[in-house]
């Protein structure tokens, strides 16, 4: 039996929702990583440093108390941020990074950024304190296909705002594409990158296969092979640009099995063992390290988490759907399947 043991990982990408889902989810990435990026798409969303703080403890107290684990958070950019709060905010360190949603492109961004000139004051001030933009990279507009809203992205926003900002540290949030993966070694080391599970497991076939599989939609929505090809190079590679962020992003069974469903795949309880399957097909478990624990500490100018995890390849069942009281239930990855891998000892 394989084993490997490694830093304690941190997720670079996870929604935690709010009230009841929070409490029931939280645990779950809790207990596999030291630390979590929170992503601020709330309703209403988490705006400023106030409500973050306070959306910060309520993270707390659904942290189970045997494990020890440190939220950061993020700013929901608008067209009328305050730089200065931002900027306090980093400063009184209750933000970590400010996240750039471009209004309409996914769930909760109606109050998102409708054109990056508005938040140009807000980028010179990250800029000059050394604030991370992350960003939801798909441009949207009804000319733009699907399929082709990242790269659209890269050449409508992203290209025009590395130029103008050459200091602005940027991660891409889940990178889909080749064009994607090469704007990132192009811009090192000021620009860094998260993957998700479900983009280096699947391709766009899979939510098609046999009927439509809401559970498999997700924004940015699954690509070709040929770019998942290219992610998975990017992720098992071990290069300091690309690091682990689930995007685990629950949602109600009924809110997915709709005739509207929602975008996101709930991975959290799962999303370790996704990985290593990935990192085994490929033969990279030796690189797995720097994926998963050492590069996205290195981004983001913080230590590794002390403590570590050892994992080891021994079949397990995951979880099955997490119910929610008086809401329904949650589904996530892997449900009713084996995954190959199990988690078994923390410090
Ligand atoms: O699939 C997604 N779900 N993509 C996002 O960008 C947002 C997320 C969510 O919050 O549900
Ligand atoms: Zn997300």
């Amino acid at each position: 039996m394989r084993t490997l043991t490694i830093r304690r990982p941190d997720d670079w990408h996870v929604h935690f929702r709010d009230g009841d889902i929070l409490k029931s989810v939280v645990p779950f990435t809790a207990r596999q990583f030291g630390r979590a990026i929170v992503m601020p798409n709330l309703t209403p969303p988490i705006v400023n440093s106030k409500m973050a703080m306070a959306y910060r403890g309520r993270i707390l107290a659904a942290v189970p108390s045997d494990v020890s684990f440190t939220p950061l958070m993020t700013c929901y950019l608008t067209d009328a941020t305050d730089p200065s709060d931002l900027a306090a905010g980093h400063r009184d360190g209750i933000f970590t990074a400010a996240k750039l949603y471009p209004a309409h492109a996914t769930t909760n961004s109606d109050h998102g950024v409708t054109a990056i000139e508005k938040i140009y004051p807000v980028l010179e001030t990250m800029q000059e304190s050394g604030i991370p933009l992350l960003v939801h990279g798909e441009f949207v507009h009804h000319d733009v296909d699907i399929f082709d809203r990242e790269k659209a992205f890269i050449d409508i926003v992203l290209l025009p705002t590395l130029k103008r900002f050459p200091r602005l540290k940027v991660v891409m949030e889940h990178v889909t594409t080749t064009e994607a993966v090469q704007i990132v070694r192009e811009n090192r080391p000021r620009m860094g990158a998260t993957i998700t599970p479900q983009h280096l497991l699947f391709n766009r076939n899979a939510i098609f296969q046999g009927g439509i599989r809401p559970h498999m939609y997700c924004l940015p929505v699954l690509k070709r092979e040929h770019h998942r090809t290219a992610l998975r190079a990017a992720a098992t590679s071990g290069e300091p640009g690309f690091f682990l962020g689930t995007d685990s992003a629950p949602h109600l069974r009924h809110l997915k099995e709709n005739s509207c469903g929602c975008a996101g795949v709930f991975s959290a309880p799962v999303a370790l063992q996704a990985y290593l399957r990935v990192f085994a097909e490929e033969k990279a478990l030796e690189h797995f390290e720097a994926f998963a624990s050492l590069n996205g500490p290195a981004f983001y100018g913080l230590p590794p988490n002390e403590g570590s995890l050892t994992l080891a390849e021994k079949p397990g069942t995951p979880p099955g759907a997490t119910t929610i009281q008086n809401q329904g239930e949650i589904v996530p990855l892997f449900v009713e399947e084996q995954v190959d891998w199990s988690v078994i000892q923390g410090t």
